[in-house]
């Protein structure tokens, strides 16, 4: 009784709590609480599974949650929200490599698994492969250990057709001969590793944030699939909501960068290092000392993070300028654009860290018609993501991107340390406008020598 209805009854509980912290997840405001709602959800699915009588023995469990618990913690104190994307990486990396330990080991059980549970165990070894290798190149190159630009050979997507086909093969030949099972499940294994590797080498270092997230979706799919190996609820529930969950992220990342999954995967962005020949270009610039009369005389100022206000970690200094401009009567917003940074909601986190209020943070369709009637947009760190090229210019790889219209303020200031090219590797025509000023310099400092102005 206990087997058959204390347990599926905890299950079904965690799957509960998993739903409302996911739910709880999508907004700012709820979102520390969905972490935990969630953690007590997985923290249910565990003591669930480990209280089923066929555990064996506890004591390797013991050891692996105290070293896995200690690597756990240990990696969230230290890494560096620039580095999250490669955290990340790992971590559906390890999540994939679960799941492929799980499948392998039902077939190196010894008794002889039925056709359909055979099926499950290679899709699982299959999708857990591509998840593991996937995620080790991808964040190789966000390490920098691997090259970042793309790296395939003519053919990488047929290579790994072909392998996907013998995969497929293998499975069936392991149904019809079981007695050559575990020659047949090795070969899966291997192709399958090669596939996950091919599969992400090709891509550039900058679609990784976009790969990492598809990944993801992977790790869940994986999960949910191994679920029906070993016939575990919680797995396949929790499994299929990572899978949900990383397809709509990897979704929005597309639709904010204007590209289809499949240009992410199988074409890459167009990179332009040129700029039109024989067009002489100048940009104004100004030290921060310069801007302070023009910042009090102005009525409303709009600051607009970027990338590079992350890697300044400037968010701390923004919110004290926020502070010392409201004192002096300016209405100080917040433009979120929802590719900002390198990856989804970067800009949200590094503000909610600095205590900035959620309600100061304005979605690019929210804000970008309160440009217009702006004395001063602050750009810190931000480049593509304000270029007027994606609205006009249809040779730009960022054509069509949305992006927020800060060109459309009286004055626009834009903080980075050089005329360096952002993420898409283009110049910006917003800054050889006449209203806008070019601030150089480390994000944090400028923006430390205006409020020192300021106050
Ligand atoms: P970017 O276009 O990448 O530009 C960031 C700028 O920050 C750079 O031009 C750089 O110029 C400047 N910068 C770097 N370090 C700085 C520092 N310490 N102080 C001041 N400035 C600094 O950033 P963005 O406007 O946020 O756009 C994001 C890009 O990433 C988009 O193209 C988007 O499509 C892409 N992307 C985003 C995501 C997600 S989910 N967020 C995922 C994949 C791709 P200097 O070197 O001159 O300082």
């Amino acid at each position: 009784m206990f087997q058959e209805i204390i347990i599926p009854i905890i299950y079904l509980l965690s799957a509960v709590f998993f739903i409302l912290g996911l739910k709880q997840l999508s907004h700012p405001r709820t979102a520390f609480k969905g972490n935990t709602t969630a953690a007590i959800g997985m923290l249910m699915a565990i003591i669930g599974t480990v209280i089923k009588t066929e555990i064996v023995s506890y004591d390797l469990i013991i050891i692996g949650l105290i070293v896995g618990g200690a690597v756990g913690v240990v990696f969230a104190k230290r890494v560096e929200m620039t580095s999250m994307p490669q955290l990340v990486a790992l971590f559906n990396g390890f999540g994939g490599l679960s799941s492929l330990l799980v499948a392998t080991a039902e077939v190196y059980k010894g008794s002889l698994p039925a056709t359909f549970t055979l099926s499950t165990i290679s899709l699982s070894i299959l999708i857990g492969s591509i998840t593991f290798s996937g995620s080790l190149v991808a964040f190789a190159k966000l390490q920098g250990l691997m090259r970042g630009s793309p790296l395939a050979f003519k053919g990488t997507q047929i290579f790994n057709g072909l392998l996907i086909l013998a995969v497929i093969v293998m499975t069936v030949f392991s149904i019809l001969n079981p007695d050559q099972l575990f020659d047949y499940f090795l070969w899966i294994i291997i192709f399958s590793l090669v596939i996950g590797y091919y599969f992400v080498v090709p891509i550039g270092g900058a679609d990784m944030p976009v790969v990492i997230a598809l990944l993801n979706s992977f790790s869940g799919l994986a999960a949910a699939a191994t679920g029906f190996v070993i016939q575990n609820d919680a797995l396949i529930i929790s499994g299929a909501l990572v899978g949900a969950s990383g397809i709509i992220l990897t979704n929005i990342m597309c639709k904010g960068m204007n590209r289809t999954i499949w240009n992410v995967l199988f074409v890459g962005i167009k990179v332009s290092t040129s700029t039109a020949e024989g067009v002489q270009k100048t940009a104004k610039s100004y030290e921060p000392e310069d801007t302070v009369v023009i910042f009090e005389n102005a009525k409303q100022v709009i600051i607009v993070p970027g990338y590079g206000m992350a890697v300044a970690q400037a968010q701390h200094m923004c919110h004290e300028l926020e502070k010392i401009l409201e004192e002096k009567s300016v209405t100080v917003k917040y433009a979120i654009h929802p590719v900002a940074g390198r990856m989804p909601g970067h800009m949200n986190v590094l503000l909610a860290e600095a205590n900035v209020a959620y309600d100061k943070l304005y979605d690019l369709d929210q804000i970008n018609p309160e440009f217009e009637q702006t004395d001063v947009a602050l750009v810190i760190g931000a480049n593509d993501v304000v270029n007027p090229a994606a609205r006009h210019d249809k040779s730009s790889p960022i054509y069509g991107m949305p992006i927020l219209d800060v060109d459309k303020s009286q004055t626009v200031f834009v903080l980075k340390r050089s005329m360096n090219f952002g993420y898409a590797g283009i110049d910006n025509e917003l800054f050889y406008k006449d209203n806008t000023i070019m601030i150089f310099g480390d994000a944090k400092d400028t923006v430390s020598r205006l409020v020192a102005e300021l106050k």
